[in-house]
């Protein structure tokens, strides 16, 4: 895909990969970015002198999912990649943490996907990215609510895949390892630089992917995995 003609939205810009994303997509050339965030107020400057819009957008909240779509129309790229990370196992996760991450990783990027899928379509095709998780491909039980949801959102990743095809909007599957933003505070891991993470993501947009395995230990264990994984 061609990013200096696109127009970009970006979840949960104001902080960790989604801010590293909105300076990636500057960087490379995208002369407008619109940045959702539950609180504009809170988005950092992005240095760039790329416009970077903000845009009140909470992807639980359906109205302004609708209102987002119709005030940002130009769009071309969506990247889905606002989440949560609820801890906790199966048995001792609450009945509200499971609701909320399923409705923010699932529903939240289901409801983005719909909304915005027209929309690029009406202004000549492009791109949406949904930012999943090593984790939707390799249950991690610790992690039991959001384990749950980011295999759920894959597959309805694939669906979108399907459903879309043939309509100049491609649906593109992003399956990161590790990261080092607030998500993975204080839990061991090898944890990739987020600028990084979204120079690659970045990258495979530009290249067409519609896998995309952005760090190194996600382009390790990653492609083996969705080996096993596809429905
Ligand atoms: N960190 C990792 O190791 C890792 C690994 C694989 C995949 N990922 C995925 O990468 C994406 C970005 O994660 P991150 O590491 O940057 O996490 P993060 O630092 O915790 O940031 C999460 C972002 O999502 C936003 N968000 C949460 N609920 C929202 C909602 N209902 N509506 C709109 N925005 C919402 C947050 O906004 P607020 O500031 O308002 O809370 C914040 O901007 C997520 O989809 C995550 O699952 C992360």
């Amino acid at each position: 895909m061609k990013l200096d003609g696109s127009v970009a939205l970006v979840t949960g810009a104001n902080r960790g990969l989604g801010r590293s994303l909105v300076k990636a997509l500057a960087k490379a050339g995208v002369p407008r970015i619109h940045a959702g965030a539950r609180n504009p107020l809170h988005l950092p400057d992005f240095g760039s002198q790329t416009p970077v819009l903000p845009l009140e957008l909470d992807i639980t909240d359906g109205a302004q999912v609708a209102r987002a779509a119709s005030h940002a129309s130009d769009v071309t790229l969506l990247i889905n990649n606002a989440g949560l990370l609820p801890h906790g196992g199966a048995m001792s996760i609450s009945e509200q943490d499971l609701r909320t991450s399923m409705e923010v990783n699932l529903m939240g990027t289901w409801r983005m996907a719909r909304a915005f899928a027209p929309v690029i379509e009406a202004n000549g095709g492009g791109a949406i990215v949904n930012i999943l998780s090593l984790i939707s491909l390799h249950n991690v039980p610790p992690f039991a609510a959001y384990s749950a949801a980011k295999h759920a959102s894959w597959a309805m990743t694939q669906s979108f895949q399907h459903n879309l095809s043939g309509t100049g909007v491609s649906v593109v599957a992003c399956f990161p390892g590790g990261i080092d933003t607030d998500m993975l505070a204080g839990v061991p891991a090898i944890k990739a630089h987020p600028d990084s993470v979204a120079a690659s993501i970045v990258k495979a947009i530009m290249r067409g992917d519609a896998e995309v395995f952005p760090d190194p230990v996600s382009a390790m264990q990653g492609p083996a995995l969705l080996g096993t994984d596809r429905n």
